[in-house]
């Protein structure tokens, strides 16, 4: 690792709020079933810790979208790399996010689900950058609010490096 990397949030900070949320998820579903949608690949280290703090049933599924044109300014086009194996519809979808930066890809992504009939569906993303915000999109559950830094762990990456840090992380360029 030759990246300086400065911890932002510890793994256990992440845990606490983790289950916070899962909690709270799991009294709104009871006696309901979630289907959590998982977006591929910086989410799935948030979905897999959610997941087990959820107290009643969860099914899951898993998605991989790439937006357009650069990596570090989302264009608001986005291409389906992996589709969902089954069907929402009539499920009470949560889409798991790792980060919402200009909100564009997530946007995009809304509608296209929403078109597919779910009885409902709702967002959870572990970070969210506010101050980057472009897209209008709603977001039901956030771990934690971050300033406009870079940051990666927890399933978020630098050029596809430091996904399995189990802390969020500022990287010192
Ligand atoms: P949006 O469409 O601009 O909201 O793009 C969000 C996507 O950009 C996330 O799913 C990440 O893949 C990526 N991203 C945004 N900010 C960061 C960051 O600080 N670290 C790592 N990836 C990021
Ligand atoms: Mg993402």
């Amino acid at each position: 690792m030759q990246d300086k990397i400065r911890v932002l949030i510890s793994e256990k900070d992440i845990e606490r709020k983790i289950s916070e949320i899962g909690a709270e998820i799991s009294r709104k579903y009871t006696g309901r079933t979630v289907h959590l949608i998982c977006v591929l690949k910086g989410g799935a280290f948030f979905m897999c810790e959610l997941a087990k703090r959820i107290t009643t049933d969860v099914s899951m599924d898993f998605m991989s979208v790439s937006s357009y044109g650069s990596e570090t300014a989302s264009s608001g086009n986005i291409k389906i790399i992996k589709d969902l194996d089954e069907s929402i519809e009539g499920k009470n979808v949560i889409i798991v996010e790792d980060i919402i930066d200009s909100g564009r890809t997530l946007k995009v992504l809304t509608e296209m689900l929403q078109q597919r009939n779910p009885a409902c569906m709702e967002v959870c993303t572990l970070l969210d950058k506010p101050d980057r915000r472009v897209a209008d999109v709603d977001v039901s559950y956030t771990c934690f609010n971050i300033p406009d830094e870079f940051v990666v762990g927890y399933g978020l990456d630098y050029d596809q490096k430091y996904r399995n840090l189990p802390f969020i992380g500022v990287v010192e360029f």
